[in-house]
């Protein structure tokens, strides 16, 4: 049976889509977070290096698989692997499925917080100051509430399609986003105690750059900022015209990701330390206190010390961070559903409410059971089932597709050298690379 697959318009509407998956609370909240908690500086510094030499190849690799099989990802891995083991590649795009159904579980009740902030500087302004301060301060009954909320915001979105709602939303919000970012750290360099957060940040502890529990950390950071290892790109891929040139597209999606997430650490971890300067109990042991959540508190602080002009910067900042998140939101949804869709012909918006009512599930799952699940449901999709994804992608373009190497066959055909090289790197390099980080993990773990 023939499908009329949805696609995009144009190169750009996929930069744009994908560029909306990629950046999102991973970058805002995640990346700051363990930055935070792993030396700072270190951390960057390993960040940066994982992410040109390990991530933007998974990126490349996944969005490739996608393009060429122009299908959703459990037939899309399928495809690649005819030949060696149909079956085995569909698997792994079920498990890839199943990390997107983790990833919204607890991506839904962060962005829950963010909504409830949002709303919460509202109430202020408003002058309901009992509404705003239940609406900032984290409970289980503010989780009930509002990760259900986001769920159904994007839900309505995805189910009217890809380029409906996507393309557009992403385009006009990101800019806007990246211009309150630097001015908000313009403002907090100026302020006392930045000074020794700027250092911490900047100034890589060069001891610390190759402990191995850094590494994995910053490593599934990297994945989970690019949104590599779920499927998610994978889709994004098969919605693009076969055949485009995907090496420039997955580096500036990459340039992007990245500036983005290194101006929210230059934003959030002067910001701490601002905070520790006057008189706030931040760091435990060299960690930071509460699963991350704690940026929350320092944000809406950062705020009040603005005066009545930092409630509208709030509530601008949580809402375009709202809005990042449900473009991120929608991209790993979009998983689940068009393989709903295309193996087994559920109609979208039913495809969309079957996968929204899982996730609410789950999401609730881990709001009842949030201190034993929420960091062990990240540190599982981040650290092992992304990375694992991605090896097998990697096996996929380098060895197994047509039992050969994908990427040098059509850099033969086509005479082109600089992609021979690339495929011989995907092939070799990044495998071994990724095997190395793993056995780490399994040592560590
Ligand atoms: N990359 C997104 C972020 O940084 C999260 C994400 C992960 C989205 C996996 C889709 C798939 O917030």
């Amino acid at each position: 049976m023939s499908i009329v697959r949805d696609s995009f318009h144009s190169r750009i509407g996929f930069v744009l889509a994908a560029a909306g998956s990629a950046i999102g609370l991973g970058n805002i909240w995640g990346f700051p977070t363990q930055a935070a908690n792993n030396g700072g500086g270190a951390f960057l510094f390993v960040y940066l290096i994982v992410t040109v030499l390990l991530a933007l190849p998974a990126l490349y690799a996944e969005v490739y698989i996608g393009n060429q099989a122009q299908k959703n990802p459990v037939s899309a891995l399928g495809d690649a692997c005819k030949g060696v083991s149909e079956n085995l590649g569909r698997k792994v795009g079920l498990i890839g499925l199943c990390g997107a159904i983790m990833m919204l579980s607890f991506y839904t009740i962060v962005a829950g917080w963010m909504l409830a902030h949002a709303l919460s500087s509202l109430a202020y302004l408003f002058d309901a100051s009992e509404i705003a301060s239940w609406l900032s301060t984290s409970s289980i009954q503010r989780n009930l509430m509002f990760t259900p909320i986001f769920i159904l915001l994007g839900a309505g979105i995805i189910h009217q399609g890809v380029n409906a709602g996507i393309e557009k939303w992403s385009a006009r919000l990101m800019p806007v986003l990246l211009i309150m970012l630097i001015g908000l750290i313009i403002y907090i360099l100026n302020q006392p105690g930045a000074e020794e957060g700027l250092k911490v940040y900047l100034i890589p502890d060069f001891s610390q750059v190759t402990d191995p529990k850094l590494v994995i950390s910053a490593m599934g950071q990297a994945f989970f900022s690019l949104s590599i290892g779920v499927g998610g790109m994978m889709v994004y891929g098969s919605y693009m015209q076969k055949g485009k040139d995907i090496g420039k597209l997955v580096l500036s999606i990459t340039a992007l990701d990245t500036v983005i997430a290194f101006l929210a650490g230059l934003l959030i971890i002067p910001a701490l330390f601002v905070a520790q300067a006057a008189g706030q109990e931040v760091f435990q042991g060299g960690h930071l206190i509460g699963e991350g959540q704690l940026i929350f508190n320092i944000l809406p602080e950062l705020f009040n010390s603005m005066g009545h002009v930092g409630l509208f910067v709030s509530f601008a900042f949580f809402s375009l961070l709202s809005i990042a998140a449900l473009t991120s939101t929608i991209s790993s949804t979009e998983v689940p559903v068009s393989y709903l869709m295309e193996d087994k012909t559920f109609s979208r918006p039913k495809a969309t409410w079957l996968v929204s009512a899982i996730v609410f599930c789950a999401s609730m799952l881990l709001i009842i059971f949030f201190d034993h699940l929420f960091g062990l449901v990240i540190r599982v999709l981040t650290t092992i089932l992304q990375p694992l994804s991605c090896l097998f992608y990697f096996i996929v373009v380098g060895w197994m597709w047509n039992r050969g190497n994908k990427l040098r066959d059509k850099a033969l055909q086509e005479g082109r050298k600089w992609l021979t090289l690339w495929g011989n790197y995907i092939r070799f390099v990044c495998p071994l690379l990724l095997s190395i980080v793993f056995v780490n993990v399994a040592i560590l773990n």
